[in-house]
């Protein structure tokens, strides 16, 4: 018997397939976090040139007493993608300040990602209540219904970028849906600036983004048993002006062809011919605004780093 009978083919098996046979070849950016990835994106966010999480950690570092005051309080609060949730603790410090116990509920798919994060924040802020949600945002946010009182909503590190601008408002307005008009919303943003800056956050000097980018394929190749050679892909990050977002591709050498054993699917590729993995979508503060407007929230505040190229926003619902 050969292997590929044994092992059970991941259930996005569809989803790839369709990804890699049709003419603009594409895969699904969710595959990026599988053991190895996550360890490459924590590495990516230490990189001199990967500005985005150490600049809205600042900006959190500077405003949060700020924004704690502008929520509201009494509030319990709500971090969507939360992971380890390193970046959420000042916040919530700056919140305990104002009220006798916080509660906060970090929302993930990750389960071991939420258990570092509650043993961590348990251990740093005795004070607080936290309280892990496993969910997957596909099956909506019914988990929000159960969470009492008034809520504060984190949606932090330009994550809303990665979708498109029509899939980001369906993704806010189903939140929107599930809270009160007491309740907030604290929305990250990467915003515009010059592509000198852009694209070398997205093409790292030391290869660490082409190392993760190209994860993607090792991935198939294990899950997939697929035969895809990394060395004949080359990592691409391109600055789209009209769309207003960082595209990553990964680009074939030269003409070949790709099995995966597990699926019996061929693919075929041409010189130069792209798999596009990700789209990182960057805001002015005009489409945070009418994001927010046509999802069904009003801007209520916003902060910055000095130099502008992240955004805090704190959003009320309409
Ligand atoms: N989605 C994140 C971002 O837009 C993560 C990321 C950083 C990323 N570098 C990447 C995704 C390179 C794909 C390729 O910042």
């Amino acid at each position: 018997m050969i292997a590929h009978e044994t092992t059970p083919v991941p259930q996005y098996a569809e989803e790839v397939i369709l990804g890699l046979t049709s003419p603009h070849k594409t895969l699904p950016c969710k595959l990026f976090y599988d053991e190895i990835g996550s360890a490459l994106f924590e590495e990516i966010t230490r990189l001199p040139e990967y500005y985005p999480t150490r600049t809205e950690l600042e900006i959190l570092r500077k405003y949060s007493r700020e924004i704690a005051v502008s929520a509201g309080s009494p509030i319990s609060v709500v971090e969507l993608g939360a992971g380890t949730a390193t970046k959420t603790e000042m916040l919530l410090r700056a919140i305990s300040w104002r009220q006798m116990r916080v509660k906060f509920f970090p929302v993930d798919i990750s389960p071991s990602a939420l258990s570092e994060a509650g043993k961590r924040l348990r251990a740093e802020l005795p004070g607080a209540l936290v309280r892990p949600v496993i969910a997957d945002f596909s099956d909506g946010f019914h988990f929000l219904n159960g969470i009492s009182g008034r809520k504060l909503v984190l949606y932090l590190g330009s994550s809303i970028g990665n979708f498109d601008w029509n899939d980001a408002i369906a993704l806010l307005r189903k939140v929107r849906d599930q809270l009160c008009p007491d309740d907030a919303l604290l929305l990250g943003t990467d915003m515009v600036k010059s592509p000198e800056i852009l694209v070398p956050a997205y093409d790292d000097a030391q290869g660490v983004t082409e190392q993760f980018n190209k994860n993607i394929l090792r991935r198939i190749n294990r899950e997939f048993h697929g035969n895809f050679d990394l060395d004949s892909f080359r990592h691409i990050a391109e600055w789209n002006p009209e769309c207003s977002r960082m595209q990553i591709y990964l680009e074939s050498r030269k003409p070949q062809v790709v099995t995966l054993a597990a699926t019996g699917t061929t693919v075929r590729f041409r010189a130069g011919e792209r798999i596009h993995t990700e789209n990182s979508n960057k805001y002015t503060l005009d489409m945070v605004q009418q994001l927010l407007c046509v999802s069904g929230f009003r801007l209520e505040q916003s902060w910055f780093d000095e130099r502008q190229w992240f955004g805090l926003h704190l959003a009320r619902v309409n």
